[in-house]
Protein backbone atom coordinates (compact mmCIF):
# COMPACT_ATOMS: atom_id res chain seq x y z
CA UNK A 1 0.00 0.00 0.00
CA UNK A 2 2.90 2.63 0.77
CA UNK A 3 4.74 1.63 -1.76
CA UNK A 4 2.14 2.19 -4.22
CA UNK A 5 1.72 5.51 -2.39
CA UNK A 6 5.18 6.39 -2.89
CA UNK A 7 5.02 5.46 -6.54
CA UNK A 8 2.01 7.77 -7.08
CA UNK A 9 4.38 10.86 -5.57
CA UNK A 10 7.41 9.77 -7.35
CA UNK A 11 4.96 10.03 -10.80
CA UNK A 12 3.03 13.09 -9.44
CA UNK A 13 6.56 14.94 -9.32
CA UNK A 14 8.22 13.84 -12.27
CA UNK A 15 5.06 14.71 -14.03
CA UNK A 16 5.08 18.30 -12.75
CA UNK A 17 8.66 18.98 -13.37
CA UNK A 18 8.20 17.98 -16.94
CA UNK A 19 5.28 20.06 -16.87
CA UNK A 20 6.97 22.97 -15.67
CA UNK A 21 9.75 22.93 -18.58
CA UNK A 22 6.90 23.25 -20.94
CA UNK A 23 4.94 25.47 -19.29
CA UNK A 24 5.45 28.38 -21.30
CA UNK A 25 5.29 27.59 -24.74
CA UNK A 26 1.75 25.30 -23.59
CA UNK A 27 0.60 28.01 -22.35
CA UNK A 28 1.16 29.87 -25.41
CA UNK A 29 -0.13 27.82 -27.62
CA UNK A 30 -3.55 27.46 -25.56
CA UNK A 31 -3.67 30.93 -25.79
CA UNK A 32 -3.60 30.42 -29.78
CA UNK A 33 -6.23 27.51 -29.57
CA UNK A 34 -8.72 30.24 -27.86
CA UNK A 35 -7.93 32.71 -30.29
CA UNK A 36 -8.09 30.41 -33.32
CA UNK A 37 -11.84 28.59 -31.83
CA UNK A 38 -13.30 32.02 -31.14
CA UNK A 39 -12.27 33.21 -35.29
CA UNK A 40 -13.76 30.09 -35.97
CA UNK A 41 -16.68 30.17 -34.00
CA UNK A 42 -17.80 33.59 -35.44
CA UNK A 43 -16.00 32.57 -39.49
CA UNK A 44 -19.02 32.02 -40.83
CA UNK A 45 -20.17 35.54 -39.85
CA UNK A 46 -17.29 37.58 -41.07
CA UNK A 47 -17.56 35.38 -44.24
CA UNK A 48 -20.90 36.90 -45.37
CA UNK A 49 -19.67 40.45 -43.79
CA UNK A 50 -16.39 40.28 -46.34
CA UNK A 51 -18.22 38.95 -49.08
CA UNK A 52 -21.34 41.61 -48.84
CA UNK A 53 -18.80 44.14 -48.19
CA UNK A 54 -16.97 43.57 -51.69
CA UNK A 55 -19.91 43.26 -53.62
CA UNK A 56 -20.95 46.24 -52.24
CA UNK A 57 -21.12 49.43 -54.60
CA UNK A 58 -22.26 52.57 -53.29
CA UNK A 59 -24.81 54.59 -55.21
CA UNK A 60 -24.51 58.79 -56.64
CA UNK A 61 -26.21 61.02 -54.40
CA UNK A 62 -27.65 63.01 -57.46
CA UNK A 63 -30.74 62.89 -58.26
CA UNK A 64 -31.77 59.33 -56.48
CA UNK A 65 -30.79 57.24 -58.71
CA UNK A 66 -29.82 54.78 -55.85
CA UNK A 67 -33.74 54.25 -56.42
CA UNK A 68 -33.87 53.81 -59.83
CA UNK A 69 -33.95 49.95 -59.65
CA UNK A 70 -37.15 49.82 -57.37
CA UNK A 71 -39.01 52.55 -59.62
CA UNK A 72 -38.26 50.01 -62.87
CA UNK A 73 -39.38 47.58 -60.78
CA UNK A 74 -42.90 48.42 -59.81
CA UNK A 75 -43.59 49.87 -62.91
CA UNK A 76 -42.48 46.97 -65.16
CA UNK A 77 -45.89 45.33 -65.06
CA UNK A 78 -47.28 48.75 -66.49
CA UNK A 79 -44.46 49.02 -69.11
CA UNK A 80 -45.20 45.20 -70.31
CA UNK A 81 -48.83 46.17 -70.39
CA UNK A 82 -47.78 49.15 -73.30
CA UNK A 83 -49.33 51.84 -70.20
CA UNK A 84 -52.61 52.42 -68.01
CA UNK A 85 -55.66 52.36 -69.61
CA UNK A 86 -58.89 54.58 -68.45
CA UNK A 87 -60.65 51.45 -67.36
CA UNK A 88 -57.56 50.73 -65.38
CA UNK A 89 -57.60 53.77 -63.12
CA UNK A 90 -61.48 53.59 -62.50
CA UNK A 91 -60.71 50.08 -61.74
CA UNK A 92 -58.45 51.00 -59.06
CA UNK A 93 -60.38 54.22 -57.52
CA UNK A 94 -61.98 51.97 -54.30
CA UNK A 95 -58.79 50.99 -52.99
CA UNK A 96 -57.14 54.48 -52.40
CA UNK A 97 -57.58 57.99 -52.44
CA UNK A 98 -58.15 59.40 -55.71
CA UNK A 99 -56.37 62.34 -56.65
CA UNK A 100 -56.08 64.46 -60.06
CA UNK A 101 -53.72 66.46 -61.23
CA UNK A 102 -54.90 69.26 -63.67
CA UNK A 103 -53.62 72.03 -65.27
CA UNK A 104 -50.92 72.78 -62.69
CA UNK A 105 -53.77 72.29 -59.67
CA UNK A 106 -54.45 69.09 -57.19
CA UNK A 107 -58.00 67.84 -56.57
CA UNK A 108 -58.86 65.27 -54.41
CA UNK A 109 -62.21 63.19 -54.12
CA UNK A 110 -63.87 64.94 -51.34
CA UNK A 111 -63.27 62.49 -47.99
CA UNK A 112 -59.99 61.03 -46.69
CA UNK A 113 -60.35 58.71 -43.42
CA UNK A 114 -56.86 59.85 -42.39
CA UNK A 115 -56.58 63.74 -42.83
CA UNK A 116 -53.14 64.11 -41.32
CA UNK A 117 -51.86 61.28 -43.74
CA UNK A 118 -53.38 62.74 -46.55
CA UNK A 119 -51.48 65.97 -45.86
CA UNK A 120 -48.46 64.08 -45.89
CA UNK A 121 -48.94 62.59 -49.42
CA UNK A 122 -50.09 66.23 -50.63
CA UNK A 123 -46.91 68.14 -49.60
CA UNK A 124 -45.28 66.66 -51.44
CA UNK A 125 -47.51 66.24 -54.50
CA UNK A 126 -48.24 70.25 -54.44
CA UNK A 127 -44.57 70.74 -54.15
CA UNK A 128 -44.63 69.31 -57.74
CA UNK A 129 -47.81 70.23 -59.16
CA UNK A 130 -46.14 73.32 -61.28
CA UNK A 131 -43.46 70.74 -63.18
CA UNK A 132 -45.88 67.85 -63.41
CA UNK A 133 -48.43 66.75 -66.75
CA UNK A 134 -52.24 66.28 -66.06
CA UNK A 135 -52.77 62.70 -64.80
CA UNK A 136 -55.26 60.53 -62.33
CA UNK A 137 -53.40 58.68 -59.12
CA UNK A 138 -54.93 56.51 -56.97
CA UNK A 139 -53.02 56.77 -53.25
CA UNK A 140 -53.72 54.41 -50.40
CA UNK A 141 -53.11 55.74 -47.12
CA UNK A 142 -54.06 52.44 -44.90
CA UNK A 143 -50.84 51.10 -43.96
CA UNK A 144 -51.87 47.76 -45.93
CA UNK A 145 -50.78 47.35 -49.75
CA UNK A 146 -54.03 46.67 -51.76
CA UNK A 147 -53.11 44.53 -55.21
CA UNK A 148 -52.29 40.84 -54.19
CA UNK A 149 -50.52 39.35 -57.78
CA UNK A 150 -52.93 37.11 -57.62
CA UNK A 151 -55.21 39.42 -59.24
CA UNK A 152 -54.67 41.38 -62.55
CA UNK A 153 -52.65 44.18 -61.65
CA UNK A 154 -54.14 47.49 -60.86
CA UNK A 155 -52.72 51.11 -60.24
CA UNK A 156 -52.42 51.43 -56.46
CA UNK A 157 -49.98 53.76 -54.78
CA UNK A 158 -48.93 52.23 -51.21
CA UNK A 159 -46.30 53.36 -49.08
CA UNK A 160 -45.19 49.66 -48.12
CA UNK A 161 -45.91 46.19 -49.88
CA UNK A 162 -44.02 42.26 -50.06
CA UNK A 163 -42.07 43.11 -53.65
CA UNK A 164 -43.24 39.34 -54.58
CA UNK A 165 -46.59 39.46 -53.41
CA UNK A 166 -47.83 42.85 -54.43
CA UNK A 167 -48.65 44.99 -57.58
CA UNK A 168 -48.60 47.63 -55.53
CA UNK A 169 -46.48 51.04 -56.59
CA UNK A 170 -44.44 52.21 -53.89
CA UNK A 171 -44.58 55.88 -52.94
CA UNK A 172 -42.39 57.68 -49.79
CA UNK A 173 -44.81 57.13 -47.01
CA UNK A 174 -46.29 60.23 -45.68
CA UNK A 175 -44.58 60.07 -42.39
CA UNK A 176 -41.72 61.81 -44.23
CA UNK A 177 -43.81 64.49 -43.76
CA UNK A 178 -46.96 64.32 -41.53
CA UNK A 179 -49.16 61.62 -40.07
CA UNK A 180 -46.95 58.97 -38.27
CA UNK A 181 -48.79 57.12 -35.64
CA UNK A 182 -49.44 59.41 -32.19
CA UNK A 183 -47.56 57.39 -29.58
CA UNK A 184 -48.62 59.30 -26.41
CA UNK A 185 -47.27 61.01 -24.78
CA UNK A 186 -43.73 60.93 -26.84
CA UNK A 187 -45.15 62.35 -30.55
CA UNK A 188 -48.65 63.38 -29.65
CA UNK A 189 -49.28 64.82 -33.05
CA UNK A 190 -47.44 61.31 -34.72
CA UNK A 191 -43.73 60.92 -36.02
CA UNK A 192 -43.42 63.31 -39.32
CA UNK A 193 -41.25 65.68 -40.45
CA UNK A 194 -38.05 63.44 -41.23
CA UNK A 195 -35.74 66.82 -42.06
CA UNK A 196 -36.57 67.97 -38.45
CA UNK A 197 -36.31 63.88 -37.03
CA UNK A 198 -32.68 64.01 -39.40
CA UNK A 199 -31.02 66.42 -37.40
CA UNK A 200 -32.76 66.13 -33.50
CA UNK A 201 -31.64 62.25 -33.93
CA UNK A 202 -27.79 62.86 -35.15
CA UNK A 203 -27.36 65.21 -32.62
CA UNK A 204 -28.04 62.56 -29.62
CA UNK A 205 -25.53 60.22 -31.69
CA UNK A 206 -22.75 62.80 -31.18
CA UNK A 207 -23.59 62.70 -27.43
CA UNK A 208 -23.16 59.22 -27.70
CA UNK A 209 -20.48 57.83 -29.73
CA UNK A 210 -19.64 53.94 -30.37
CA UNK A 211 -17.11 53.89 -27.26
CA UNK A 212 -19.68 55.53 -24.75
CA UNK A 213 -22.97 53.58 -25.95
CA UNK A 214 -23.96 50.70 -23.83
CA UNK A 215 -22.49 47.09 -25.29
CA UNK A 216 -26.28 45.63 -25.51
CA UNK A 217 -29.44 45.74 -27.95
CA UNK A 218 -32.22 47.74 -27.36
CA UNK A 219 -36.04 47.85 -27.93
CA UNK A 220 -38.64 49.36 -26.94
CA UNK A 221 -42.84 48.54 -29.20
CA UNK A 222 -46.39 47.51 -28.52
CA UNK A 223 -47.11 44.06 -28.91
CA UNK A 224 -48.05 44.82 -32.86
CA UNK A 225 -47.46 40.83 -32.88
CA UNK A 226 -46.34 38.22 -30.99
CA UNK A 227 -43.78 37.62 -33.45
CA UNK A 228 -41.62 40.27 -31.12
CA UNK A 229 -42.27 38.31 -28.04
CA UNK A 230 -38.84 35.86 -28.42
CA UNK A 231 -36.51 38.94 -28.43
CA UNK A 232 -39.05 39.75 -25.49
CA UNK A 233 -38.36 36.90 -23.49
CA UNK A 234 -34.52 36.54 -24.24
CA UNK A 235 -34.36 40.04 -22.36
CA UNK A 236 -36.10 38.71 -19.08
CA UNK A 237 -33.27 35.70 -19.48
CA UNK A 238 -30.33 37.89 -20.66
CA UNK A 239 -30.84 41.70 -19.21
CA UNK A 240 -26.82 41.48 -20.69
CA UNK A 241 -27.52 40.68 -24.13
CA UNK A 242 -30.76 42.86 -24.29
CA UNK A 243 -33.00 45.26 -23.10
CA UNK A 244 -36.22 44.77 -24.95
CA UNK A 245 -39.76 45.44 -23.08
CA UNK A 246 -43.26 46.12 -24.69
CA UNK A 247 -44.99 49.51 -24.21
CA UNK A 248 -48.55 50.21 -24.49
CA UNK A 249 -51.16 50.66 -27.52
CA UNK A 250 -54.22 51.97 -28.28
CA UNK A 251 -55.91 47.79 -27.44
CA UNK A 252 -53.79 47.63 -24.17
CA UNK A 253 -56.21 46.55 -21.08
CA UNK A 254 -53.79 44.19 -19.36
CA UNK A 255 -50.68 42.89 -18.73
CA UNK A 256 -51.90 39.94 -20.35
CA UNK A 257 -51.15 42.92 -23.73
CA UNK A 258 -47.23 43.34 -22.60
CA UNK A 259 -46.65 39.87 -22.24
CA UNK A 260 -47.43 39.15 -18.35
CA UNK A 261 -45.02 42.64 -17.44
CA UNK A 262 -46.34 46.04 -16.45
CA UNK A 263 -45.62 47.90 -20.03
CA UNK A 264 -42.68 49.87 -20.15
CA UNK A 265 -42.31 53.92 -20.60
CA UNK A 266 -42.33 54.90 -24.23
CA UNK A 267 -38.80 55.97 -25.62
CA UNK A 268 -38.29 58.91 -27.92
CA UNK A 269 -35.62 57.88 -31.26
CA UNK A 270 -33.25 59.97 -30.52
CA UNK A 271 -32.85 58.21 -26.83
CA UNK A 272 -32.21 54.87 -28.48
CA UNK A 273 -28.56 56.04 -29.48
CA UNK A 274 -27.25 55.44 -25.98
CA UNK A 275 -27.30 51.84 -27.06
CA UNK A 276 -25.33 50.20 -29.45
CA UNK A 277 -27.92 47.56 -31.14
CA UNK A 278 -31.24 48.76 -32.06
CA UNK A 279 -34.07 46.47 -33.31
CA UNK A 280 -35.90 47.12 -36.31
CA UNK A 281 -39.34 45.28 -36.49
CA UNK A 282 -42.15 44.80 -39.41
CA UNK A 283 -45.12 46.84 -37.87
CA UNK A 284 -48.38 46.15 -40.02
CA UNK A 285 -45.94 46.68 -42.84
CA UNK A 286 -42.89 48.37 -42.46
CA UNK A 287 -42.04 49.97 -39.90
CA UNK A 288 -41.62 53.48 -40.12
CA UNK A 289 -38.64 53.82 -37.46
CA UNK A 290 -36.22 51.88 -39.60
CA UNK A 291 -34.82 54.84 -41.14
CA UNK A 292 -34.46 56.86 -37.82
CA UNK A 293 -32.70 54.10 -35.81
CA UNK A 294 -29.76 54.19 -38.31
CA UNK A 295 -29.14 57.81 -37.86
CA UNK A 296 -28.00 56.90 -34.26
CA UNK A 297 -25.13 55.21 -35.19
CA UNK A 298 -25.61 52.01 -33.91
CA UNK A 299 -26.14 48.73 -35.59
CA UNK A 300 -29.37 48.32 -37.01
CA UNK A 301 -30.61 44.25 -36.08
CA UNK A 302 -33.47 43.79 -38.99
CA UNK A 303 -35.78 41.45 -38.37
CA UNK A 304 -37.23 39.45 -41.63
CA UNK A 305 -36.95 40.74 -45.10
CA UNK A 306 -40.32 40.80 -46.66
CA UNK A 307 -42.02 44.09 -46.23
CA UNK A 308 -40.39 47.15 -48.07
CA UNK A 309 -40.72 50.72 -49.09
CA UNK A 310 -39.22 52.16 -51.48
CA UNK A 311 -35.55 52.73 -50.37
CA UNK A 312 -35.44 49.38 -48.46
CA UNK A 313 -33.98 47.12 -51.61
CA UNK A 314 -30.86 49.61 -51.27
CA UNK A 315 -30.08 48.73 -48.21
CA UNK A 316 -27.69 45.65 -47.92
CA UNK A 317 -28.19 42.83 -45.02
CA UNK A 318 -24.07 42.63 -43.68
CA UNK A 319 -23.36 46.25 -45.59
CA UNK A 320 -25.74 48.61 -43.73
CA UNK A 321 -27.71 46.20 -40.96
CA UNK A 322 -27.21 43.16 -39.59
CA UNK A 323 -30.26 40.62 -41.06
CA UNK A 324 -32.31 38.75 -37.95
CA UNK A 325 -34.54 35.71 -39.20
CA UNK A 326 -38.36 36.55 -39.01
CA UNK A 327 -38.61 34.17 -36.17
CA UNK A 328 -35.71 35.31 -33.60
CA UNK A 329 -33.87 31.74 -33.79
CA UNK A 330 -30.60 33.31 -34.41
CA UNK A 331 -31.21 36.12 -32.51
CA UNK A 332 -29.06 34.97 -29.23
CA UNK A 333 -25.91 33.72 -31.18
CA UNK A 334 -25.96 37.22 -33.91
CA UNK A 335 -26.27 39.30 -30.26
CA UNK A 336 -23.41 37.50 -29.01
CA UNK A 337 -21.09 37.80 -32.23
CA UNK A 338 -22.16 41.16 -32.35
CA UNK A 339 -20.55 41.72 -28.47
CA UNK A 340 -18.07 39.48 -29.71
CA UNK A 341 -17.00 41.85 -32.62
CA UNK A 342 -17.51 45.28 -31.70
CA UNK A 343 -15.30 46.72 -34.61
CA UNK A 344 -17.37 44.94 -37.49
CA UNK A 345 -20.51 46.16 -35.85
CA UNK A 346 -19.29 49.79 -35.66
CA UNK A 347 -18.19 49.29 -39.12
CA UNK A 348 -21.64 48.57 -40.12
CA UNK A 349 -23.55 50.93 -37.90
CA UNK A 350 -21.23 53.65 -39.98
CA UNK A 351 -21.83 51.88 -43.24
CA UNK A 352 -25.26 52.19 -42.44
CA UNK A 353 -25.46 55.80 -40.80
CA UNK A 354 -24.05 57.28 -43.66
CA UNK A 355 -26.39 56.00 -46.13
CA UNK A 356 -29.28 57.12 -44.66
CA UNK A 357 -27.54 60.83 -43.90
CA UNK A 358 -26.34 60.42 -47.87
CA UNK A 359 -28.88 59.08 -49.84
CA UNK A 360 -32.25 59.88 -47.65
CA UNK A 361 -32.57 63.23 -47.40
CA UNK A 362 -35.47 65.14 -48.00
CA UNK A 363 -34.45 65.71 -51.24
CA UNK A 364 -33.98 62.49 -52.04
CA UNK A 365 -37.53 61.83 -50.92
CA UNK A 366 -38.98 64.82 -53.01
CA UNK A 367 -36.93 63.65 -55.79
CA UNK A 368 -38.15 59.94 -55.71
CA UNK A 369 -41.81 61.35 -56.12
CA UNK A 370 -41.13 63.40 -59.00
CA UNK A 371 -39.44 60.46 -60.76
CA UNK A 372 -42.33 58.13 -59.58
CA UNK A 373 -45.03 60.81 -61.04
CA UNK A 374 -43.04 61.22 -64.39
CA UNK A 375 -42.46 58.05 -65.04
CA UNK A 376 -46.29 57.11 -64.08
CA UNK A 377 -47.33 60.13 -66.10
CA UNK A 378 -45.84 58.28 -69.06
CA UNK A 379 -47.45 55.24 -69.23
CA UNK A 380 -50.74 56.67 -68.74
CA UNK A 381 -52.78 56.09 -72.12
CA UNK A 382 -55.90 58.66 -71.52
CA UNK A 383 -56.87 62.60 -71.20
CA UNK A 384 -57.98 63.22 -67.27
CA UNK A 385 -60.97 64.74 -66.88
CA UNK A 386 -61.82 67.03 -64.13
CA UNK A 387 -64.25 65.74 -61.64
CA UNK A 388 -65.94 68.77 -60.61
CA UNK A 389 -67.34 67.03 -57.39
CA UNK A 390 -63.69 67.46 -56.06
CA UNK A 391 -62.16 69.74 -54.21
CA UNK A 392 -58.92 71.64 -54.84
CA UNK A 393 -56.29 71.29 -52.43
CA UNK A 394 -54.18 74.26 -51.79
CA UNK A 395 -50.87 74.87 -50.05
CA UNK A 396 -51.18 75.33 -46.61
CA UNK A 397 -50.43 78.78 -45.42
C1 LIG B 1 -66.93 62.03 -59.69
O1 LIG B 1 -66.80 61.65 -58.34
C2 LIG B 1 -68.00 61.14 -57.78
C3 LIG B 1 -67.79 60.97 -56.29
O2 LIG B 1 -66.62 60.30 -56.00
C4 LIG B 1 -68.40 59.87 -58.49
O3 LIG B 1 -69.57 59.32 -57.94
C5 LIG B 1 -68.58 60.14 -59.96
O4 LIG B 1 -68.85 58.97 -60.68
C6 LIG B 1 -67.37 60.84 -60.54
N1 LIG B 1 -67.63 61.29 -61.89
C7 LIG B 1 -66.95 60.89 -62.96
C8 LIG B 1 -67.32 61.50 -64.26
O5 LIG B 1 -66.05 60.07 -62.88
Amino acid sequence: MREHHTMLWFTFIVFFVLNVSTCDSEKHESHEKTKYHKASRWSHYNELIQSAVSAYQDCKSDYCSCYDRVLERDLRVWEERKGITEKNLRAAIPYGIHYQIINHKLYRQYDCMFSSRCNGVEHFLLELVDSLPDMELVINVNDWPQVNRHRDPLPVLSFSKIGYQHWDIMYPAWTFWEGGPAVWPIYPTGLGRWDLQREIISQAAEQWPWEKKEDKAFFRGSRTSAERDPLIRLSREDGDLVDAQYTKNQAWKSDADTLYMPPAKEIKLEDHCKYRYLFNFRGVAASFRFKHLFLCGSTVFHVGSEWLEFFYPRLKPWVHYVPVKQDLSDVRDLLQFAKSNPDVMQSIAERGRKFIVDHLRMEDVSCYWRKLLQSYAKLQLFTPKRNMSYKEIKPKS
